[in-house]
């Protein structure tokens, strides 16, 4: 339908050499001797096809069955199509092509080799596996020979590979086309995000010396709840009762933590605390969150265009969300002088803002906030940041990635006052490693530092849930070899 040299119905979509066949070889890979188990030949099938996919000679056919499909088909018409009816008419083209062409292959082979195409055509081409997994919680593409991705928490290589970096760049820019921006020599850098919400972050060369680099984080397809991270042990059932308080009752709090710790996935689980009544906005600069509140108002920062302007940053969607009536404001990341807006903000009167930011500790997150307001150029005594600071943020939540791959809440941090010129906080739970078990899995436990009246606790009488608060706290303490409760 779409051969460009078809001319009717019957005659072949594509103009081949019957003679010049591409005899594709198996892998490299030795029979098995024995008539081997069910298992083990599953496992063994598995293990050929995995090392196939890295061979030279697949990829030289796949090029060369591209490259006729390419010649054949009308680029524009199969645009036209829908996917399903694109993705058929894709493969009797290259099924056609394999036939006239004498490529030497197994049924399965086949199989892949048509996928293949179609992904490279149709979608994000060898990405697209990657993609469909769901376990996956970030891609990474360093050039088109080297793909890593995270696993439950651990970095691990993949026998992904694009067929070059030209290959690769186009896969990126029909990404970021789809937002409406461009990555080439001339704006190498660019945000854009998937249909499926996923974010996505390209750096182009001359930038990135080996390669276009796509680094993309993964969208969860069902959204996780503190429900999930306590089953995933990030949290105890007592450390997500006092967050959900926390959340309800109206604290401004900022979630700190290091980069993919889990900050932003823990943001979402706490507004999910947030009353259905309540009017949130929300400001991102790639939007991630994914709040079910009915009444939330979603906006977005601008990067500048092709001639350095149009560009809208998060201080200027700060300052216009105090204008649209909100109730709570949460900032997806706050990394610039919008801290200051943030602060004042939560200052006067939309308490239960929320915000995350890069910090390893609640005590760097008070003095990362104090620099992003210095470097913001506003000329405040030091002092007088840090009073803003404590008028402001209630409560520090630190995420943490640990060694073994797990994330963890490991600080649920109060800012309490001032002490001369310092900001003071009290930690009410953290997370306290006891060990490592057989598997090299870290062991340990959420504990109260036994403090049983939060400074937040007169705002949780006000919302009537002192109880469930006391109830939490007391059921967080731990005791000592003695009997003792383990107190700070
Ligand atoms: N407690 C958790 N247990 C298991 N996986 C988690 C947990 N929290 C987050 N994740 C997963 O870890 C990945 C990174 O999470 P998230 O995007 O929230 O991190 P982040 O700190 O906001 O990262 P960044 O600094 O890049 O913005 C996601 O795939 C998410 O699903
Ligand atoms: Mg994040």
């Amino acid at each position: 339908m779409f051969g460009k040299r078809t001319t009717t119905g019957t005659a072949p979509r594509i103009a081949v050499n019957p003679t010049a066949s591409v005899p594709m070889k198996p892998a490299d890979v030795k029979a098995p001797q024995a008539a081997p188990e069910p298992k083990a030949a599953a496992a063994r099938a598995e293990q050929v096809q995995a090392e196939r996919r890295h061979s030279e000679e697949y990829y030289d056919v796949k090029t060369t069955v591209f490259n006729a499909l390419i010649d054949t088909i009308d680029l524009t018409q199969l645009a036209k199509l829908e996917p399903a009816a694109a993705r058929e008419e894709i493969r009797d083209i290259v099924s056609e092509i394999i036939q006239l062409k004498s490529v030497v292959m197994s049924i399965a082979e086949q199989e892949e080799l048509l996928e293949d195409i179609c992904n490279d055509v149709l979608g994000y081409g060898p990405l697209e596996p990657l993609l469909a997994r769901d376990d996956i919680a970030d891609i990474m593409v360093n050039g088109a020979e080297t793909t890593f991705i995270e696993v439950g928490g651990k970095v691990q290589k993949t026998s992904v590979r694009f067929a070059d970096n030209l290959q690769l760049m186009n896969i990126c820019q029909r990404i970021v086309s789809q937002v409406g921006r461009r990555v080439d020599e001339s704006s190498p850098i660019c945000d854009a995000r998937l249909p499926d919400g996923s974010r996505v972050n390209v750096i182009a060369p001359p930038l990135a010396i080996d390669g276009p680099c796509l680094t993309i984080r993964k969208f969860k397809k069902d959204r996780l709840r503190l429900d999930n991270l306590v089953k995933f042990g990030s949290l105890s059932p007592a450390a997500k009762t006092i967050l959900e308080i926390i959340g309800r009752v109206r604290c401004n709090v900022l979630i700190s933590g290091g980069t993919g710790s889990g900050k932003t996935t823990l943001l979402n689980c706490m507004t999910g605390c947030v009353d259905h009544d309540e009017r949130i906005i929300t400001c991102e600069d790639s939007a991630e969150l994914q709040l079910q509140q009915p009444h939330v108002v979603r906006l977005e920062t601008r990067p500048p265009n092709l001639e350095g302007e149009g560009e809208i940053t998060m201080r200027e969607l700060v300052k216009n969300c105090l204008r649209m009536r909100p109730e709570r404001i949460i900032v997806g990341e706050v990394r610039g002088p919008e801290a200051f807006d943030l602060l004042q903000a939560m200052n006067t009167g939309h308490d239960g803002s929320m915000g995350t930011l890069h910090s390893n500790s609640p005590r760097e997150a008070i003095s990362r906030l104090e620099s992003m307001i210095m470097m913001g150029g506003y000329a405040l005594p030091p002092k007088t940041i840090r009073e803003m600071i404590t008028g402001s943020i209630d409560v520090i939540v630190q995420a943490s990635r640990l060694r073994d791959g797990s994330r963890k809440i490991t600080h649920i941090t109060e800012v309490i006052g001032m002490e001369g010129d310092v900001v003071t906080l009290q930690d009410i739970i953290v997370y306290e490693i006891t060990g490592e078990d057989a598997n090299g899995k870290l062991t340990g436990r959420h504990r109260s530092t036994g403090i049983a009246r939060p400074r937040f606790w007169e705002r949780a009488e006000y919302y009537g849930d002192t109880e469930r608060l006391a109830q939490a706290l007391s059921s967080a303490e731990v005791n000592d070899a003695n009997g003792n409760p383990v107190r700070s």
